[in-house]
């Protein structure tokens, strides 16, 4: 286990990997997602226009995504050249299990993961480990419901018990599901979730965020049958929502957009749905599959660290309809005045990044961590063979430096940084290479033209510096060590 702090890079398989015939014989659903505004929308069983009866006339980003599967010799070399010493990736269930029901796992696919495995060590890299990162076989999709099926949960503890065990020497830190909460915002990308026109909407995304949870539990309580010294998060798409105005109908309609991301860690964090949830399934009419023993597997396996992702904060009103809506992480939020997207396509706001901290750590008294943030711009722009990016690094700069504001002032005990898209990769919500993060520049354009090349930005040679001038959180390690243990 690394006792330094975890300053890394993050990426996910479906996003990077791609799925070239010969490496991955089986689709699954974020396989299917075109290069079009659909990506995000609800799938209707019966719509002509859905994705899978328009499949073979769309374009499919992640077919080719950046080549990973080839390039991570390479792509890791160039992570140690950078100086960082973590690295969050995800395994593809499909991967090595392309129907989701075989027995035994492909090896081809455990032989590409155990390669990765063995770079990172070689480098002396911290792997962080998603399991299912907005990912489940196709055939899980169209036989069962994907998600909203309690027989998927078995399934999925197939495929997570093959991989823990397989590569249980080399990882400490497990994420099973990244951010849980976009089940209630993207239902097809987080649960594989269909829907026909008599559903009620919320009954399919709870009733599949209660089979997440659980299987989130029952992943924690295998894997420390198979070894006592992992250590599991939780994930949420983080980011406090701020009141558009101090009207208290307006702080109340912020605290409720909140609870869409953090009833989902309080699950995982706390073991028990809150308070208010049970006014939540009335209110919608909801009659969930929720049984005793469920509800004991929750209490009896929570997570040890509590992950999350943080792009932007986000903002309500109590008549939000009138006001200017803007894009973030999933879904749409108010616009916020004092914020700008000058330089992404989502606002910044460094600040909100410590109050988040705060927010979480406050609630939860577990140590966090920040396993993804970084800027999504359409501004690079290769200029005589190089990337200047000076907005990318008054972005790095700026959470940076409220990072540590959190850690040296207000004494968070926090993990770890990890930048998001550390290396350019197809963006989740646009379907393209052209939203980029990375302080490492993928020569694709949004229809793969191109040469593949990797090259480093002026951010990458920022970062570098700035990794050999700070050692944040060394002085902290003693106390996040001891708050780990579970
Ligand atoms: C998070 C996801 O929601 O946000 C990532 O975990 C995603 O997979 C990231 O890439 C940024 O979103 P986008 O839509 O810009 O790719």
């Amino acid at each position: 286990m690394q006792t330094k702090f975890l300053w890394g890079g993050a990426i996910s398989a479906g996003q990077t990997e791609g799925n070239s015939n010969h490496a991955k014989s089986k689709l699954s659903n974020f396989d299917m997602l075109p290069m079009d505004k659909r990506r995000l929308q609800l799938v209707y069983r019966d719509d002509d226009n859905n994705i899978f009866n328009t499949y073979n006339n769309d374009h499919h980003p992640s077919d080719l995504g950046i080549d990973f599967y080839h390039t991570y010799i390479q792509d890791i070399k160039l992570l140690h050249d950078l100086g960082i010493n973590a690295f969050r990736f995800s395994i593809s269930w499909t991967r090595l299990f392309p129907t989701g029901e075989e027995t035994t796992p492909n090896r081809d696919g455990m032989n590409f993961y155990r390669g990765i495995f063995r770079e990172l060590k070689k480098y002396n890299m911290e792997p962080i480990v998603t399991l299912s990162h907005f990912e489940i076989p196709l055939n899980l999709v169209t036989k069962y419901g994907g998600w909203s099926n309690r027989k998927v949960i078995d399934l999925f503890l197939h495929y997570t018990n093959s991989v823990m065990t397989e590569f249980s020497e080399y990882v400490d830190y497990w994420i099973p599901f990244n951010e849980l909460n976009m089940i209630l915002h993207i239902p097809f990308i987080g649960g594989g979730l269909i829907f026909t026109k008599e559903d009620n909407i919320l009954q399919k995304e709870y009733q599949a965020a209660h089979y997440q949870l659980l299987a989130n539990s029952l992943v924690i309580k295998q894997g420390r049958k198979i070894n006592r010294e992992f250590k599991f998060g939780c994930m949420i798409a983080a980011g406090r929502t701020y009141p558009y105005s101090p009207n208290p109908e307006d702080v109340w309609a912020a605290n409720l957009s909140d609870r869409k991301a953090l009833l989902f860690s309080d699950v995982q964090v706390r073991g028990n749905y809150p308070s208010y949830f049970n006014n939540l399934c009335k209110q919608n009419n909801l009659t969930l599959d929720i049984t005793s023993d469920d509800l004991q597997l929750l209490k009896n396996n929570t997570v040890d660290f509590v992950s999350f992702s943080y792009y932007s904060s986000a903002c309500s009103a109590a008549d939000g309809d009138r006001l200017e809506h803007t894009a973030t992480n999933g879904f749409e939020t108010v616009k916020n005045p004092y914020l700008s997207n000058e330089d992404g396509v989502w606002q910044i706001d460094p600040l909100g990044l410590r109050i988040t901290l705060n927010q979480l750590y406050e609630r939860y008294e577990k140590p966090v961590f920040i396993v993804e943030n970084g800027l999504g711009t359409t501004k690079d722009r290769v200029t005589n063979g190089k990337i200047h990016d000076p907005y990318r690094i008054k972005y790095l700069e700026q959470h940076f430096s409220e990072m540590r504001k959190a850690v040296e002032e207000d004494g968070i005990p926090l993990i770890g940084y990890l930048m998001w898209g550390v290396i350019d990769l197809v963006s989740v919500s646009e379907g393209k290479m052209s939203k980029r993060y990375g302080v490492i520049y993928v020569d694709l354009d949004d229809f793969e033209n191109g040469t593949n090349k990797r090259i480093k930005k002026d951010s990458f040679f920022w970062f570098k510096n700035y990794l050999s001038l700070n050692s944040l959180g060394e002085n902290n390690n003693e106390k996040r060590l001891s708050k780990i243990s579970h």
